[in-house]
């Protein structure tokens, strides 16, 4: 029997979206084929604060690559230096950095692959920096507002997913002569929410980057039905914002989010469509549809090469990265630029301005 080389491990963090298993793979096969043994950590951090994980082999991961989810299981809680345990009714705070790092030590694993989005990353940061983990980061978010990378992965197939609701909407839209929102995911960026409504045909496109005057989306719906469109279709995104809410400052905005009485922007803005225009107006939440599913064929390759790359970065000793893509290549981001950081969408990219070129609405 061929001798093992030394032990690595991989952990999901955060949000789940599709393409996880198929970095998954893509880790665990390069760590096999290249004569190292791999754990599987399971749910995120909280597997390597239990010390809860297994072996993989190649069944393991055998058939994973077109399955949505991540099949190591994921929380959004759980930060090895904040960890949250339930007192008399109550939340206290632990820091439990030395768990991890015997957890690791007692199985003698020399490096680990973090994949998530800027929760899991920044973590993953903290271990190199403050615990000596050797870490290397895998970009993962259908937000991709990832810093550092032009992509991340399970962003083309949210669009993909995002993009049918669009266009399922539009036949409905169009028979009735209603406005439609659709809200898509991203409370701090645009970029799901832009590239869905290009490719769904919204007509009005919301995105939290470009604050909107609800006069201008009136003024846009009445310019349509003027022309004898029927019906106006909306991108919105959940973090969309007014030019008047924009302008309070932090703790005025929460103030107003407590005694909100809409679900979500969407709602707010379907009301006063409804008041100033007379029009009927319905919104359609695809939600968490936008993170399920199989991976697009996209996202497949894009997970496969982060995932092997991230394998070959560890074997290689470079530590303290995340894989990033840059240029159509794929490179090496130190982590602690990464960290902290949100891409955000600029109001003044091109390809805003080519939307609003053939006449999209951003509201502004
Ligand atoms: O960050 C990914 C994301 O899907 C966001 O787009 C969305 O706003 C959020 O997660 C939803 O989080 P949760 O699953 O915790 O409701």
């Amino acid at each position: 029997m061929a001798q093992v080389k030394g032990r690595l491990a991989v952990l999901t963090g955060g949000g789940d979206c599709p393409g996880l298993n198929a970095v998954i793979r893509a880790v665990v096969k390069t760590a096999l084929k290249n004569g190292y043994e791999i754990y599987g950590i399971e749910n995120g951090f909280n597997g390597l604060i239990t010390g809860t994980m297994k072996l993989m082999d190649y069944a393991s991961v055998s058939g994973i690559l077109p399955r949505g989810g991540t099949i190591l299981g994921t929380t959004n809680r759980d930060n090895p230096f904040h960890f949250a345990v339930e007192e008399n009714g109550k939340y206290v705070f632990y820091d439990k950095r030395e768990e991890v790092v015997k957890n690791l030590r007692d199985r003698n694993i020399e490096a680990l692959v973090v994949i998530g989005g800027d929760g899991s990353l920044n973590i993953a940061a903290k271990l190199a920096a403050e615990c000596d983990v050797k870490v290397v980061g895998v970009p993962k978010t259908i937000d991709n507002d990832l810093w550092g990378t032009d992509m991340t992965f399970g962003f083309q197939s949210a669009v993909n997913i995002a993009t049918d609701a669009l266009d399922c909407i539009h036949t409905t839209a169009a028979s009735h002569g209603r406005v439609f929102i659709v809200e898509v995911m991203g409370h701090k960026v645009g970029w799901l929410t832009l590239n869905a409504g290009i490719a769904g045909g919204a007509d009005i496109i919301l995105v939290p980057e470009i604050p909107y005057d609800i006069d201008k989306i009136v003024e846009k719906i009445n310019e349509r039905h003027n022309r004898g469109s029927r019906f106006t279709i909306l991108a919105v995104a959940e973090g969309a914002i007014s030019k008047e809410d924009a302008k309070l400052s932090k703790k005025e905005y929460k103030k107003k989010l407590e005694n909100y009485k809409y679900p979500s922007v969407s709602y707010e803005i379907a009301e006063q469509i409804q008041e100033k225009s007379g029009m009927e107006v319905r919104v359609t939440v695809p939600g968490h549809t936008q993170r399920g599913g199989s991976p697009c064929a996209y996202d497949r390759v894009f997970a496969s090469r982060l995932g092997s790359e991230a394998g070959r970065m560890i074997l290689d000793g470079e530590y303290g990265f995340m894989v990033g893509y840059k240029h159509r290549e794929i490179v090496k981001v130190p982590l602690e630029e990464v960290a902290g950081k949100l891409k955000m969408l600029d109001p003044n990219a091109s390809i805003v301005r080519e939307a609003k070129m053939m006449g999209i609405s951003f509201g502004d």
